[in-house]
């Protein structure tokens, strides 16, 4: 069985889901498109090392085994097509929707879903529409809430160790074949806003176009191979 999307390939083989991590980068519902040599392998090795901090912090995940270069092993789930956002810091849409200073804090995670729809530019909803649509009940969307908060301030604290801020952050969520929702994905610049003495450090330089991806996202992960064992 086979999935693919516009940075990852999905097997599943043998009753274990295998992500492989292509060197596509996206920005705007995939209007704006490239293809960066190594991007895949360094976004598998840190989604692999975050996950695992996570894991050795007692947060469950999707993570197995990271399979050199660009593949990642995973615990096979049925995703939810959302991107569960959680925002500890203003920036990006927050701010294009409702205004406000970038890098402004929230007191508590605020969490967001998105309905991935590239065709409608992932349409935000409400935890109420995810049963009308048939796509969560409220008890899961309020679990994937729960967890996408506590996953965020746990991130937080694994960045701040490593020098980064953590701005905001998307994760996917999955049910495993006995019914427990789990993280799932990607935990990578692709996926989080992460900045350090205002530098950015993600996909906001490619969206906007002031740098080279590359270079920023290689620091990442240089500090997460200094601060997390595989
Ligand atoms: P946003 O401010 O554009 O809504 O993004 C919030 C966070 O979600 C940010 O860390 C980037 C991440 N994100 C994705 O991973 N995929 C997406 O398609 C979008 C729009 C955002």
């Amino acid at each position: 069985m086979l999935y693919e999307g516009k940075t990852k390939k999905v097997e599943v083989k043998d009753g274990y889901a295998y992500l492989y991590f292509k060197d596509d980068i996206t920005a705007g519902d995939g209007e704006k498109h490239d293809v960066m040599s190594g991007k895949g392998a360094m976004c598998a090795e840190i989604t692999a090392r975050t996950m695992k901090a996570l894991k050795d912090r007692g947060i469950d995940n999707q993570f197995i085994e990271f399979i050199s270069p660009n593949v990642i092993k995973a615990i096979p789930l049925e995703m939810y097509p959302l991107e569960v956002v959680v925002r500890l810091k203003k920036a990006g849409s927050f701010i294009r929707r409702y205004g406000g200073t970038e890098g402004e804090e929230f007191e508590v995670p605020l969490v967001e879903f998105f309905i991935k729809d590239d065709a409608r530019h992932d349409p935000m909803v409400c935890k109420k529409h995810l049963p009308l649509l048939g796509i969560a009940s409220i008890e899961e969307a309020e679990e994937m809430e729960r967890q996408a908060s506590d996953i965020a301030l746990a991130l937080r604290d694994i960045f701040a160790e490593m020098g980064y801020e953590l701005w905001d952050m998307k994760f996917e969520f999955g049910k495993t074949a006995d019914g427990k929702i789990l993280l799932g994905d990607e935990i990578s610049p692709d996926t989080l806003r992460l900045r350090k003495s205002g530098e950015i450090f993600d996909k906001d330089v490619y969206r906007k176009d002031i740098g080279d991806p590359m270079a920023k996202y290689r620091e990442v992960l240089e500090a997460c191979r200094r601060h997390i064992n595989l």
